[in-house]
């Protein structure tokens, strides 16, 4: 057995030991970097990749549309803010486009991150949309309120 001085022998498991560290590091990056971008990914994922055909007008009765509220329809939500007054937006919720799913008192609420808007006039009142709701044209027809197709 040959014999390395002292200071031999710590260099070699110094060496030996920035390897293994810089190995292990390499793996855990990397563990944390699929592990996060699998997160990423699954949050980014719409569950609902649906947008309004624009062209299409949707029509519902005045009397299903509470005063103060709302009814979400299949491509746009009509609201009536106070009595008489219809508005229409995009059932689309502008951050990830999933439909919207409620109208939880004044505010028409998508629960896939859970952004709300105001039934006024689509503005975002809890995020983490940035954008509001998109208007859309209203008609009211007698009793009959159409939303869309402009
Ligand atoms: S899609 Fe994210 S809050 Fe609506």
């Amino acid at each position: 057995m040959s014999a390395k001085p002292v200071n031999q022998n710590l260099a070699d498991e110094a060496v030996s030991g920035v390897d293994r560290r810089t190995v292990l590091k390499g793996v855990g990056v990397t563990a944390l970097v699929g592990a996060t971008g699998l997160g990423l990914s699954a949050c980014t994922e719409p569950r609902d990749t649906g947008r309004p055909d624009e062209g299409e007008a949707e029509t519902v009765d005045a009397a299903e549309v509470p005063v103060g509220s709302g009814t979400i329809l299949d491509n746009y939500v009509v609201t009536q803010p106070t009595e008489g007054d219809f508005r229409g937006f995009s059932a689309i919720c502008p951050h990830q486009f999933c439909k919207v799913t409620v109208v939880k008192q004044t505010n028409i609420v998508c629960q896939c991150h859970g952004s709300e808007f105001d039934i006024n006039d689509g503005s975002v009142t809890a995020g983490p949309s940035l954008e509001p709701l998109p208007e859309a044209p209203v008609t009211v027809n007698g009793s009959t309120i159409e939303v869309g197709g402009a």
